[in-house]
């Protein structure tokens, strides 16, 4: 169980950050052209803030269950527990809220440029911290791409 949940974390971020690519770009590009707002666009930041969610609800699974993840004196010293246990959740759940808010903002900014600007800030604020917090195959953290 704690392996597949493993998997699918991994896996999912990709749909995640496609869906977020997908969903900023879509802002920026009609915010530019100062197109109207539609329920298409709206359906794009929900699609991104979906897949946020869950993600985040299976990251709080695995917070209860994973071995990276100890409340001891020393895993604060441990870069690989402390990364785990501290900074991964801390990132990832800012890096929630600024979407969740994002989302809101854009179904209800004053104007359609508005929402669109408003949804696109907030999705690139939760995008740059879900790229700082992400334990990428390079860094020391034995994840893996997927
Ligand atoms: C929402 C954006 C998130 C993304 C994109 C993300 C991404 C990842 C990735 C790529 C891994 C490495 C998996 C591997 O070993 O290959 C991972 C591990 C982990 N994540 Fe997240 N995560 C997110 C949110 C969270 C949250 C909010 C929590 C906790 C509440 C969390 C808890 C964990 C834990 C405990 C592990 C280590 C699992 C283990 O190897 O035992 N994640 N995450």
């Amino acid at each position: 169980m704690n392996n597949f949940l493993i998997h699918f974390h991994s896996g999912w971020r990709w749909v995640f950050l496609i869906l977020l690519v997908i969903a900023l770009l879509n802002n920026l590009i009609k915010w530019r052209q100062g197109a109207t707002n539609t329920e298409a666009d709206q359906k794009w930041n929900l699609y991104a803030m979906s897949a946020a969610h869950l993600q985040l609800i299976v990251g709080f699974i695995l917070y209860f269950m994973s071995t990276k993840v100890q409340f001891s004196g020393e895993s604060m010293a441990d870069p690989i527990l402390r990364f785990f246990t501290a900074e991964h959740i801390l990132t990832m759940v800012v890096a929630v809220t600024l979407i969740t808010i994002g989302y809101s903002r854009g179904k209800r900014g004053a104007s359609d440029t508005a929402r669109f600007r408003l949804a696109f800030w907030y999705y690139l604020g939760g995008l740059i911290f879900i790229l700082a917090g992400i334990p990428w195959p390079w860094q020391e953290y034995s994840a893996g791409w997927f």
